[in-house]
């Protein structure tokens, strides 16, 4: 058994069911990539699991942003800009990845787990935070 990249725990929970599923659904793409990365398998599993993480990224981004813009959420502009931002990275890796100007490595999987890590807990919580405070007004 291969250790995860990233380990899925009760702090990534903001508390909104839907997303949290996302989430995990997000994590657990991710170390299937990593597993996938440091066994024997032939690279193709990588970058499959990478355009699945790629895709699925996008339908929770797209769920998150459209929530947003229904509960009236102030921070919009600038949370959107972070989900264009990751998507124009991952797009970015692969197209380089399919002009075999890049590879799937260890480097690209510890910045994606950076990344979501440092979204969900810094980023995502504060949506979470305008939700509580809104209800409890
Ligand atoms: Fe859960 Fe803003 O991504």
């Amino acid at each position: 058994v291969v250790m995860p990249i990233i380990r899925w725990n009760e702090s990534f929970l903001i508390g909104i069911t839907e997303f949290d599923q996302h989430h995990e659904h997000l994590v657990a793409l991710l170390n299937q990539a990593y597993d996938k990365l440091i066994t024997d398998e032939p690279m193709e599993n990588t970058d499959i699991l990478l355009s699945e993480l790629r895709a699925y990224a996008g339908y929770h981004f797209g769920a998150e942003e459209q929530w947003m813009i229904e509960q009236e959420f102030p921070g919009i502009e600038e949370h959107f800009k972070q989900h264009s931002s990751f998507c124009r990275e991952m797009d970015k890796f692969q197209k380089d990845l399919a002009g075999g100007k890049a590879l799937v490595g260890i480097g690209v999987l510890s910045f994606l787990v950076e990344w979501l890590t440092n979204h969900i807990l810094k980023v995502d919580t504060l949506y979470r935070d305008f939700y509580e405070g809104k209800k409890s007004r």
